[in-house]
């Protein structure tokens, strides 16, 4: 078993941390200040020396400059706590800043309308549309003419794959391969993703590795993928022992959200992407979880001012975390609370029987059973937790058929194992602070999946 040296906890918290555990001498507190002052004026990060590169001698390899300078998920049109109605053309911009691979996320209704947004992100004269049966028939036609219009030296090729997440595959990726191949598509071309998180996963990964990286675009139609899959980079694909265990850090040039996309979006669906939104409450956004518990009716009943604020903070909060730690050295790892259940659930019950957010939300529930296990958290945000989990109409407990040992088969193929330990993402100290650890005691974990499983 590692030793804490190796693998520290990392502590996340929205304001300095009143940890007594977190000692003065290994830890440093971080403030970030946003661009968006009216919706968060000031933060900090409670993170240990190790989650930021500081080696043992304790020379920083991120000082405190370099950080400021990285942050600014910001946006171009502020809104106030409480939504507010907006030009709908009038796109709000959230920015990642990634340095020379920075882009911006453009959020409104009716975007696909405004061609110019599209257009200005397309290299080259050869565009490949990646999408599946189900968006194609619905939004294929709109994306190509909005890449097309007034633009007739760009010519535009399809792929579209079979929808679900049980083809999120390497024969699926394939197909993506050979229409770029036989297309005979070269570096200078675009490939667009338009769909799900599926679909984006699929397309970025495809997009990192053919020709050694080609351009990119998501145009995300799913809650999911609007709050969080499109954002950040993270591209791949599954395998039968594991979710999303291949693929790449691939970041796309822009991500266009067209709201409008959601009113065609079935209402499980709906419901599976408010799972993600929920996650950024609890780890790092509690102003946004109060706002979320007054605003769930709201959200399912897809009133679009409602929807249009939690995308954008939403994304606001990934922007962030990303421009951080894009390549999950800690912070971002936080992002995962409830997955490693949530992924367990999902490999063990069948890829596409439960969807995405579904797995997330009942592996939500047990992470935060288990901190409370662990006395990290009061009752009344194991209460709050379930109640929003209810409110948004997502499973609390996984499906019967998972037992005690599967979720640990399953969860020992985890990405955040390390040197054979399992971390995970837990609850601590008020709502909005979390941890990234492989230090707890086992027994919670065990009692977890006791209470949890029936065998
Ligand atoms: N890369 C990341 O950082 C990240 C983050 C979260 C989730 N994910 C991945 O995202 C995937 C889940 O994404 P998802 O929940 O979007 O699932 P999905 O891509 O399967 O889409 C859900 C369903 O909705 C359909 N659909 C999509 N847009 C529609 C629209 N506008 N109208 C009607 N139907 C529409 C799809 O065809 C599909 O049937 C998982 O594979 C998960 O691992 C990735
Ligand atoms: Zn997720």
């Amino acid at each position: 078993m590692a030793s804490s040296a190796t693998l520290p906890t990392l502590h996340f918290s929205p304001k300095p941390s009143t940890d007594s555990s977190i000692g003065r001498s290994e830890t440093c507190n971080l403030f970030l200040r946003f661009r968006n002052h009216d919706l968060v004026s000031r933060r900090s990060f409670s993170v240990s020396f190790d989650s930021l590169g500081l080696n043992r001698s304790g020379t920083p390899v991120l000082k405190f400059d370099r950080i400021r300078s990285k942050i600014s998920a910001s946006s171009a049109q502020v809104m106030e706590q409480s939504p507010r109605k907006t030009d709908s053309r009038v796109p709000t911009i959230v920015d990642v800043d990634l340095g020379d691979r920075s882009y911006p996320i453009y959020i409104g209704s009716g975007l696909l309308e405004e061609h110019d947004l599209l257009q200005r992100h397309v290299h080259g004269k050869r565009v490949l549309v990646v999408t599946n049966t189900t968006v194609a028939p619905l939004y294929l036609d709109k994306v190509i003419n909005a890449l097309t219009s007034g633009n007739p030296n760009v010519s535009v090729e399809s792929v579209i794959l079979p929808d679900g997440e049980k083809y999120k595959d390497m024969d699926t990726l394939m197909k993506v391969f050979d229409k770029a191949i036989e297309s005979r598509l070269d570096r200078r071309c675009t490939f667009v993703a338009l769909g799900g998180g599926v679909i984006g996963d699929m397309c970025g990964f495809a997009a990192a590795a053919f020709l050694r990286g080609v351009n990119f675009i998501q145009i995300p139609t799913t809650v999911m993928a609007q709050v969080d899959s499109s954002v950040g980079g993270k591209t791949g694909i599954n395998h039968r022992l594991g979710k999303n265990l291949i693929g790449a850090f691939y970041q796309p040039q822009c991500v266009l959200i067209d709201t409008e996309t959601l009113n065609t979006l079935p209402e499980r669906e709906l419901a599976s992407g408010l799972a993600e939104v929920v996650k950024y409450g609890l780890i790092r956004d509690p102003e946004f979880f109060d706002w979320q518990e007054k605003n769930m009716q709201a959200l399912l009943a897809r009133d679009p001012s409602a929807l249009a604020y939690a995308i954008k903070r939403s994304c606001e909060n990934k922007a962030e975390v990303v421009s951080l730690d894009e390549k999950e050295g800690g912070l971002r790892a936080t992002l995962n609370l409830g997955h490693t259940f949530g992924h367990a659930i999902e490999t063990g019950f069948g890829y596409g029987q439960w969807l995405h957010g579904e797995a997330v939300a009942a592996g939500t529930v047990m992470a935060v059973d288990m901190s409370h296990r662990l006395g990290w958290i009061d009752d009344s945000i194991v209460k709050r937790v379930y109640n929003i989990l209810q409110l948004a109409k997502l499973p609390t407990t996984p499906p019967e058929i998972m037992t005690t040992e599967m979720f640990k088969s399953y969860m020992a193929v985890d990405k955040k194992v390390a040197d054979g330990l399992l971390r995970l993402i837990l609850l601590k100290g008020p709502l909005g602070n979390c941890v990234f650890t492989g230090e707890y005691d086992r027994n919670a974990l065990d009692e977890t999946l006791r209470a949890f499983c029936k065998s």
